[in-house]
């Protein structure tokens, strides 16, 4: 018997960084998936197979955690561990995982994948609740990522749009907005802590300036939260405008970045860094008038593809 499940990925609209100082940010799942496929194999091993990093692992089932080489499989190692001690399996497991998502860009692509993972996985003796597998999905994050919030796990878990801070955590944002962005790759890898920390040192030369712009982004992030309830494109946009305008001037835009920005403020309502930055991905928000002539400007100099709110988060298959 196979065990499916897929998750989506995320991109975050309004309040990357700030957040990290107790701002609230709002983020939204997209249709871009992962699928986990699991099935008990009767040798008493654990085999994964990844498109994530074109990657396979075939380890015992009862080996250290530390023993898996490749940082980025280990979440999935220890997923498989987990599943063959707590249901005292005598059988080994294999998973393999195929992602629609672009790797390290800001896509939400690992928690996607540890959400899966552990739904698929898990499924091979009974299925958990979203609640559990979003537990057990940030754990398996943090064996390669400690500080990790579970923001991205959460979104991927539970799907829609979903505004977070560091107090009240998630809610749910109850307007079942149908917006489409364009997501453009600039093909620069950032690595996220090093965005921050970038950040931070920036915060503690600048102290002034960082606590003008925190005020500016918490507005930004308010008028978004009603222009969301009366699905104002046209002011979203802007706002995504302000937005990347205060990404900019705490420093982790990019030359390519600002320039794809440009290029879709020319057609699209309004285009912003999506995530850390320092490289990745941008955000151009849309619709049927406008983005077919964006795509094709955004084509010239990115890869880049259309995208939509994701409402229903893990499934199973
Ligand atoms: O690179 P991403 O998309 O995972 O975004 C990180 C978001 C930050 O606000 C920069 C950091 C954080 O932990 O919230």
């Amino acid at each position: 018997m196979k065990s499916i499940a897929s998750a989506p990925g995320k991109i975050i609209l309004f309040g990357e960084h700030f957040v990290v100082y107790g701002m609230k940010a709002v983020l939204c799942s997209i249709d871009k998936r992962i699928t986990a496929t699991s099935q008990l194999i009767d040798e008493r091993v654990i085999r994964i197979r990844s498109s994530l990093g074109e990657s396979e692992i075939n380890m015992d089932s009862s080996n250290n955690l530390e023993k898996v080489q490749q940082k980025f499989m280990k979440p999935f190692f220890y997923i498989a561990q987990k599943a063959i001690k707590e249901n005292s399996a005598k059988n080994g497991i294999e998973l393999v995982l195929e992602s629609e998502i672009p790797q390290g860009v800001g896509l939400g692509s690992s928690s996607a994948a540890c959400v899966a993972a552990t739904a698929s996985v898990n499924g091979l003796f009974y299925k958990l609740s979203k609640n559990d597998v979003m537990k057990i999905a940030v754990q398996a994050e943090r064996t390669i990522f400690e500080q990790n919030s579970g923001a991205d796990s959460s979104v991927s878990t539970f799907g829609g749009l979903v505004s977070y801070d560091l107090k009240k955590g998630f809610e749910d944002i109850p307007s079942r907005n149908d917006l489409s962005f364009i997501i453009s790759n600039s093909a620069q890898v950032h690595n996220t802590q090093d965005v921050v920390r970038q950040v931070r040192n920036f915060k503690e030369k600048n102290d002034d300036l960082f606590n003008k712009l925190c005020k500016l982004e918490m507005n930004i992030v308010d008028n978004a939260m009603s222009s969301l309830k009366e699905n104002d494109l046209n002011k979203l946009g802007s706002l995504m405008l302000e937005n990347h305008d205060v990404l900019k001037q705490i420093g982790v835009s990019t030359e390519k970045i600002d320039l794809l920005v440009q290029e879709a403020k020319k057609t699209s309502y309004g285009a912003k860094i999506t995530g850390a930055g320092g490289g990745g991905c941008i955000i151009s928000l849309v619709d049927d008038s406008n983005s077919e002539n964006t795509l094709n400007n955004l084509r010239k100099t990115s890869d880049c593809f259309v995208t939509k709110i994701d409402y229903s988060g893990l499934r199973y298959s």
